[in-house]
């Protein structure tokens, strides 16, 4: 979008969100909500951008650092002293700027891109710039209009002014038309009349709506874009836990909601939990109470069962994790079976066609094509090669209280049930351990390794003990 810069308001302390995190941090779908109206402005390309920040502030550009968003122009609200106050600071930065700005709101994180574009487009319409509004404002009319600024009109239906909820006076309470807080201005506008706001209201706060009041003063056009009362969500306005709760599971709804559009079966809506920014293929299930977070990737074809938790990993193609399985920071190959109640800690990298079964623990640890771990099995800090065969309770020891150490497995090996392998400790190519053995020693390729005692046998034993 040409001429056209934004400022982003998440300086606020979020009070009402009873939180030390700042409002605008809290998570939605696993990213901050200030990364959604961000994220409309990029998708418009829209690049000149401000976001005034204040509360907390290094934390909130630490978060975007930490996510690889770098571009970001941060501006420092010192002192909370109202909206109209946090664009004062803001248009600091943009001086020279001739064109509109864009305002929106940290904690308005539904907004969609072709709504904007519209608004844009409205406030654009007329070809000379001398017709165009001084102010648009976006508006909806709610049946529960309470805690919002209204849009006072007068009888020909021309928008008057804003005037905030604990302000308003009984009679016009009732008014139903609310300001979204998003806002399109022309830069000399602006500039000239931000100096003129004042304090003389109720929060003894700047006002950035009396913008509106101004203009009307000195006759210039104010303009408004009213949404139909379907998009009520898109614009609500988070200020404490329960609209935040409201707006995830609306957020929640619609994703799902893309995903069986493009071909996922989610058979539980109501307990599938996904965040924003997972890819999952074609053909793919998800059961019920399932949680698919961070950045995770999930192949076609592939089966996630009830229970399951899967953090920021990448699953290829038709792979199967059983129910009540968690998976953290992994990387699971094409074809692979995982669980019912395993763990994959960070670190774990899975080839193809591996399986890992029941009651089994892994950490840090490569598994090659075709091995299999069935049952109760921990292995750590482990690489393990081509159709291994891990027996059920086997452990590899690889913590001595101060070091952690490595297992090396190498193709074909055959670890018997209920062994332990004290690390570093390497099995080669084919070796064959024998069941219950403590293996502290590196074996051989080929070698069969074993440190069970021998059995003895006592015949007629139960006879001579005479019962
Ligand atoms: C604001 C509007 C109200 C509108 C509503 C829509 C004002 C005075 N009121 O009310 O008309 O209906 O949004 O959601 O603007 N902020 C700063 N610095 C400050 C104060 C606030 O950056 O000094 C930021 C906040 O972080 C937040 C946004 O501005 O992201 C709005 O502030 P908030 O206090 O939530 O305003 P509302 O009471 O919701
Ligand atoms: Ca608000």
């Amino acid at each position: 979008m040409k001429n056209i810069a934004a400022i982003v308001l998440a300086a606020g302390r979020g009070t009402r969100m009873k939180s030390p995190l700042p409002k605008v941090l809290h998570p939605l779908l696993g990213r901050p909500m200030l990364h959604y109206p961000l994220r409309v402005l990029h998708t418009l390309g829209i690049t000149r951008i401000i976001t005034v920040i204040g509360h907390k502030a290094p934390l909130i550009e630490k978060s975007f650092d930490a996510a690889g968003i770098r571009e970001l122009s941060f501006c420092l609200q010192k002192e909370q002293l109202g909206t109209g106050h946090a664009v004062m600071v803001a248009t600091k930065k943009l001086k020279t700027f001739k064109g509109d700005i864009l305002i929106l709101s940290g904690d308005v994180p539904l907004i969609q891109s072709g709504t904007i574009k519209k608004f844009v487009n409205k406030h654009k319409s007329k070809p000379r710039v001398k017709d165009r509004p001084a102010i648009s404002l976006l508006t909806i009319e709610l049946d529960d209009p309470k805690g919002y600024g209204r849009v006072i009109r007068d009888a020909k239906g021309t928008v008057r002014e804003i005037i905030e909820d604990c302000d308003l006076t009984p009679k016009l309470r009732s008014t139903k038309e609310i300001n979204t807080g998003i806002y399109l201005l022309s830069a000399d506008f602006l500039f000239k009349n931000l100096k003129k706001l004042s304090t003389n209201n109720a929060q003894g706060e700047y006002y950035l709506p009396d913008l509106v009041g101004l203009a009307n003063k000195k006759g210039l056009k104010v303009d408004a874009l009213k949404l139909k009362s379907a998009q009520a969500e898109e614009v609500m306005g988070i200020n404490n836990r329960v609209e935040l709760a409201r707006a995830a599971s609306h957020m929640r709804r619609e994703l799902l909601d893309k995903l069986m559009l493009s071909g996922v079966t989610i058979t539980d809506p109501a307990t599938t939990y996904i965040d924003d920014g997972v890819k999952i293929g074609r053909d793919t299930l998800i059961h019920p109470n399932t949680y698919i977070l961070g950045h995770t990737t999930i192949g076609a074809g592939s089966v996630i069962e009830e229970g399951v938790k899967i953090t920021d990993s990448t699953l290829a193609a038709k792979v199967h994790i059983k129910s009540s399985s968690i998976i953290e920071s992994s990387v699971v190959g094409t074809g692979s079976v995982v669980g019912p109640f395993a763990r994959l800690r960070p670190d774990t990298v899975l080839d193809s066609d591996v399986k890992v079964g029941n009651y089994v623990e892994i950490k840090k640890s490569k598994i090659g094509r075709g091995s299999k771990a069935s049952h109760l099995s921990y292995i750590g800090d482990s690489k393990i090669g081509k159709n291994v065969n891990i027996g059920a309770g086997v452990i590899t020891c690889n913590y001595d209280g101060k070091k952690k150490h490595k297992t090396i497995i190498e193709d074909g090996a055959f670890i018997g049930s209920d062994s332990q392998l004290v690390a570093p400790v390497k099995i080669g190519r084919g070796a064959y351990i024998g069941s219950g053995s403590t293996i502290s020693k590196n074996v051989a390729a080929g070698a069969l390794s074993l440190t069970r005692p021998e059995q003895k046998t006592i015949k007629n034993w139960q006879k001579k003990k005479g019962k």
